[in-house]
C-alpha cells in the first residue's frame, strides 16, 4: 500500500481512505467489508455522526491496533454552537467506541454559527486529547481561509471536498492552489463520482483505453487521477466487495505526467457540478 503524508500532521495514511456514508443496511457485511479494506492496507476510515455509521466503523476496527488506524469523524452544522460540538465528540467516541478521534471535521460550513464558537470548542476538545487533529468538509477557500483565522492554537490539517476526474472546480476557484501552498491535505469525496463516472459508456471506453498499459480498469484509473496528486486523498464508497478490492489496488498504480494530461481533459467533455454548487450552506 503507497502511504503518504497526510497534511502538516506528519504521519504517514493510506493514499486512499473508504468512505462509509450510504453504505446499506446489512451491518455485518459492511463490517466485512471495512475489515476486508484495513487487512489489505487501508487504514483510514471515514464516517460522520450524520451517516449513522460509526457502531459500524466501532464494530470494524474492534480487533485490530488502533493506534494503526487513522479514523476521521465529522460533526453535523446543527452542533456548532459550543457546548453541542463537544457533546456531539463525546457521543461520536462512544459510538466509535474509541478514546479518541484521529481526524474531526466540521461537515459543512455554518450560516448560524460563528465559525470562532465552533473552532474554540474544536481545540478544547484537542487540549483534552479527545481528537488529534481538526479538518473541514465543504468549506469554499473564502470559508477556508476564514476558519484558519479563527485558530488559535491549532491549524486546520484537511479540507475535505467532493473533487474527482469529472468534478475539478475546486481548482478553478483557488482552493485547490491555496491548499497544496498551505500544506492542507484534501479528501477528496465522490471520487468515482458517486458512480456517475462508470455509468458513461464514452468515458468508460476513453479510461479503458488509458488504462491498457497499466493492466487497470477504468474505475482504477479514475482513483489513481486523484492519488497520483501529492496532497489528494480519495475515499471511495463500496459496499460490493469486488469493487472494494478493485478500488483498493488503484493506490499503487502510477500513471506517467503525460497521461495524466491527458486525462486533465477528461472533464472538459463530462463535466458534473459538484453537490456544493447544488445545495446552500447550512
Ligand atoms: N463530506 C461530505 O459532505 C461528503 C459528501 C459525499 C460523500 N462523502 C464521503 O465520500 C464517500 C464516497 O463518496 P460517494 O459514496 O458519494 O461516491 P463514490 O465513492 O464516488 O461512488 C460510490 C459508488 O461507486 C460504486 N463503486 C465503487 N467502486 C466501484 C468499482 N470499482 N466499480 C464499479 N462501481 C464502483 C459504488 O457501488 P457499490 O456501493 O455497489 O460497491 C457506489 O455506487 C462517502 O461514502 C462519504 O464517506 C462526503
Amino acid at each position: 500500500m503507497n502511504f503518504k503524508e497526510f497534511g502538516r500532521t506528519g504521519k504517514k495514511i493510506s493514499a486512499m481512505g473508504i468512505g462509509t456514508w450510504d453504505i446499506g443496511s446489512d451491518i455485518d457485511k459492511n463490517v466485512e467489508s471495512i475489515k476486508y479494506a484495513i487487512e489489505n492496507g487501508i487504514n483510514f476510515i471515514d464516517t460522520a455522526e450524520m451517516y449513522g455509521t460509526e457502531p459500524v466503523v466501532a464494530r470494524a476496527i474492534r480487533s485490530y491496533s488502533r493506534s494503526d488506524l487513522f479514523i476521521a469523524t465529522k460533526v453535523w452544522p446543527d452542533h456548532f454552537q459550543h457546548d453541542s460540538v463537544i457533546k456531539a465528540c463525546n457521543d461520536s467516541l462512544n459510538k466509535l467506541q474509541t478514546e479518541y478521534i484521529d481526524l474531526y471535521q466540521l461537515h459543512w460550513p455554518s450560516k448560524s454559527v460563528p465559525i470562532s464558537e465552533t473552532m474554540k470548542a474544536m481545540e478544547e476538545l484537542m487540549d483534552q486529547g479527545k481528537i488529534h487533529h481538526i479538518g473541514i468538509s465543504n468549506f469554499t477557500l473564502e470559508q477556508t481561509k476564514m476558519a484558519m483565522e479563527s485558530m488559535k492554537k491549532y491549524e486546520i490539517v484537511s479540507n475535505q471536498i467532493e473533487y474527482n476526474i469529472v468534478t475539478r472546480d475546486i481548482e478553478r476557484s483557488g482552493l485547490y492552489t491555496f491548499c497544496k501552498n498551505n500544506k492542507i491535505a484534501m479528501i477528496a469525496y465522490s471520487p468515482l463520482s458517486h458512480g456517475k463516472i462508470l455509468s458513461q459508456s464514452k468515458l468508460v471506453d476513453q479510461l479503458a483505453k488509458m488504462a491498457i498499459p497499466y493492466d487497470a480498469t477504468p474505475s482504477q484509473m479514475a482513483l489513481a487521477w486523484l492519488i497520483n496528486r501529492d496532497d489528494v486523498f480519495p475515499i471511495p464508497k463500496a459496499s460490493n466487495k469486488d469493487h472494494m478490492k478493485e478500488d483498493i489496488a488503484s493506490a499503487d498504480i502510477k500513471i506517467k505526467t503525460e497521461d495524466m494530461k491527458k486525462m486533465d481533459e477528461i472533464e472538459s467533455k463530462f463535466y458534473v457540478a459538484p453537490i456544493a454548487s447544488r445545495q446552500s450552506s447550512r
